[in-house]
């Protein structure tokens, strides 16, 4: 072979290397727009579900000192039921383990970072107490990043934290941002009749939304969550009927009303003038862990083992709920182009029955009554749901300054 013809293969060669090097170097197209301006992902319906490519829903949990958020139970935005340790609990071990996603880190918390990016903005928590419990989370997360200290964040109109029904609105001052939570534990409008109607106590409007949701819209976030009252004992068995327009049905079953009371958020959400251009989140399952019983016949969360110990099975309960959750979602998204994320919490909270009040839950709670197994002391999981949240927001350009 001529020498020249030798030199040019070469080059060739080399030049075919270079190439393959440069594109297995470039950025995967999910993450490059991930990293755009958030102007210019607007109603794109570019699919956003994966927050860059990392899936923070599969993982385990690993133990880690340093773990823990940057507040403390006596933050004074924690409901006194979730200060375990202030009601007795006398092991502090649940406090220390980080969640770690199957191929790559959770980013830390940067309350400054969220602050900052939150400027003149509005995040807000509407659905069930698990909502509150995740909302509480969020204010403390927030109010350790607060140089000025506590007396710069108040309730907007004076209410007591001890209010549980309606809404709260916490106002960072500093940074003209409200933290708010709506309770709306079905996330439509459950109407009580009054006393002395017989055996009907109550309505739940499933093409309704709860008094207060026009407040929900404007948000630059908007975290929903439900499922706990989605059971016979919350509804039917204790006199909750549904209702679809006027007429209340006696019949229908649990899985057909949610997926008409989701179909009611969901429609709002889609056609509200103000929404389009907010974060949505609808969170999870939250699982329970009752055994021996349940919340309401002295079941006990029993065990307090390492969440590196124990594998539960899948409660029956909620695949259903969130996988109509999470179709619901995906809808929104794809054919709606809206900015919408299913915040899936449940294989992680699942590991972590250590991590309830059971039986060191609000002061004066007599001694007979059941266990908490629902909620969560704080800081805890909750803390890890809110990580999650920001990591998805930062992943996708989350900025309220430019908006
Ligand atoms: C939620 O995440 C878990 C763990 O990755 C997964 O097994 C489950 O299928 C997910 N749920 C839905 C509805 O996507
Ligand atoms: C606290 O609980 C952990 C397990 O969660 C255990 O390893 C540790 O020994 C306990 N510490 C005390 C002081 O009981
Ligand atoms: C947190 O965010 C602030 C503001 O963006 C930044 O100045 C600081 O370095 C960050 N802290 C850490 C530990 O990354
Ligand atoms: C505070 O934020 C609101 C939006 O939530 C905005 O309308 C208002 O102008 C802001 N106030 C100041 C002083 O920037
Ligand atoms: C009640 O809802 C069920 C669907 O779950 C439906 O089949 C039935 O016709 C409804 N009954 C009335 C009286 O509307
Ligand atoms: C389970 O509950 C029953 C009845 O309330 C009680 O007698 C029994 O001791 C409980 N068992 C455990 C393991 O807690
Ligand atoms: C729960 O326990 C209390 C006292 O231990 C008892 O009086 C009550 O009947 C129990 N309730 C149920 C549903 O087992």
């Amino acid at each position: 072979m001529h020498a020249g013809h030798v030199l040019l293969s070469i080059l060739l060669v080399l030049l075919a290397l270079s190439i393959v090097t440069l594109v297995a170097h470039m950025p995967l197209p999910q993450s490059f727009f991930a990293s755009r301006p958030p102007h210019l992902i607007k109603n794109t319906g570019i699919d956003l579900t994966g927050a860059g490519d990392c899936v923070y829903s599969n993982g385990r949990w690993v133990r880690d000192a340093a773990a823990m958020t940057a507040y403390r139970e006596d933050c004074p935005f924690v409901d006194p039921g979730f200060q375990c340790i202030t009601n007795g609990r006398s092991n502090s071990s649940f406090r220390y383990w980080r969640w770690q996603p199957d191929r790559c880190q959770l980013p830390r918390f940067n309350a400054t970072e969220m602050l900052e990016r939150s400027r003149n903005g509005r995040i807000v928590y509407a659905g069930d107490s698990i909502g509150r419990n995740q909302w509480e989370s969020m204010v403390c997360m927030l109010a350790a990043a607060v140089p000025a200290g506590k007396s710069r964040i108040y309730e907007k109109s004076g209410k007591p934290l001890s209010k549980h029904k309606g809404y709260l609105s916490m106002v960072f001052a500093d940074y003209n941002l409200s933290v708010e939570y709506y309770r709306a534990p079905m996330l439509v409008m459950i109407d009580r009749l009054p006393a002395g109607s017989g055996a009907i106590k109550g309505a739940v409007r499933l093409d309704v939304l709860p008094r207060h949701a026009d407040r929900w819209a404007g948000a630059d976030v908007l975290v929903f969550n439900t499922g706990h009252w989605w059971n016979e004992h919350k509804t039917t068995k204790s006199g909750n009927y549904f209702m679809t327009g006027t007429r209340l049905n006696m019949t229908m079953d649990i899985k057909e009303a949610f997926r008409l009371a989701l179909g009611t958020v969901t429609d709002w959400g889609t056609t509200n003038a103000r929404l389009p251009n907010s974060y949505l989140f609808f969170r999870s399952y939250s699982p329970s862990h009752y055994s021996n019983g349940t919340w309401n016949t002295n079941g006990s969360c029993a065990d307090q083992r390492d969440p590196v110990t124990i594998i539960d099975q899948f409660n029956e309960e909620y695949p259903w709920i969130n996988a109509m959750i999470s179709n619901a979602v995906d809808g929104m998204r794809r054919q709606r182009g809206m900015r919408a994320q299913f915040l899936n919490i449940t294989y992680m909270t699942e590991l972590r029955r250590d991590g309830h009040p059971s039986r060191h839950r609000e002061p004066g709670t007599p001694l007979d009554a059941p266990e908490d197994c629902s909620h969560w002391c704080l800081p805890g999981v909750p803390d890890t749901w809110n990580e999650i949240l920001y990591a998805q927001l930062m992943s996708m350009g989350y900025d309220t300054r430019t908006k």
